[in-house]
């Protein structure tokens, strides 16, 4: 899944689709999917109506219509993306939303029919005092709160280490080994709230600084199951790369 954040109009965005359906024309058993601009969702939806590649929103607001301006819904989404990045770290340290705000929009998604992506992720400071593990079960667990265990399968969880954004300053890269450690910490959680099955077969992504060079590592990672990926998605032979080297994987 590319995060494309604030990056691409709607031309730029579309020529770089093109290319990217010719590019990968002929793939199974992966899922391809872009997070452009809110604005680019619309005309994207049309020129990816019958392509194998997926659209996802970055956020909306939970409700589903009102009295908010200049907020967008996910019932206005409904249609147009199957996933919405939800609970960013952008969103959570810029925009200030807690895991309240994240629950409710993760439940406004489910409600919507549109996958949430819920990413979680420890700042470096809370990693260095010793803080992960804690964080990550109240990040996950506070974001699934609003929705009942029959929805819970419905989420695709993002493992995003602050550290290890590629904006974020002196950002650094996350070993396949810490990442192990974390996931097993985001699964063991999962079980012990809502048991064995669902633990196993919510899918988890990674994102931090992926590139073609180490896509591979972190997809081969135990308990990893697909990638978040912001600055490489950017660049459409970095994303083709990365695209080719899951298929392999797969
Ligand atoms: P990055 O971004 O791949 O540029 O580190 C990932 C993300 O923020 O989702």
């Amino acid at each position: 899944m590319g995060n494309w954040k604030l990056n691409f109009n709607v031309g730029e965005a579309s020529i770089y689709l093109h290319k990217l359906q010719k590019k990968i024309a002929n793939y199974r058993d992966i899922e391809v999917v872009v997070a452009p601009t809110s604005l680019c969702l619309q005309p994207l939806s049309l020129q990816l109506e019958r392509s194998k590649i997926k659209l996802g929103a970055q956020n909306a607001f939970y409700q589903d219509f009102g009295a908010y301006t200049g907020e967008i819904s996910f019932a206005e989404l409904r249609g147009l993306v199957d996933y919405c990045i939800i609970g960013h770290s952008e969103r959570r340290y810029i925009f200030h939303e807690d895991d309240k705000m994240i629950a409710k929009k993760v439940a406004a998604c489910i409600r919507n029919k549109i996958t949430p992506v819920l990413c979680i992720g420890e700042t470096e400071s809370e990693r260095s005092f010793g803080e992960t593990a804690d964080v990550i079960k109240d990040q996950l667990l506070g974001g699934l709160s609003e929705i009942g265990v029959e929805d819970v399968p419905k989420v695709i969880v993002a493992y995003e280490p602050v550290w290890a954004i590629s904006s974020t300053k002196d950002a650094k890269i996350a070993t396949p080994d810490e990442i192990a450690e974390v996931v097993e910490i985001i699964r063991a959680n999962l079980k012990e709230v809502y048991g064995a099955d669902i633990s196993e077969n919510v899918p988890i992504l990674f994102g931090g600084s992926v590139k073609p060079t180490n896509a591979g590592a972190y997809l081969t990672t135990p308990g990893i199951n697909g990638l978040l990926i912001g600055g490489a998605s950017l660049i459409l032979e970095q994303f083709t790369d990365i695209i080719e080297i899951a298929k392999r994987v797969k």
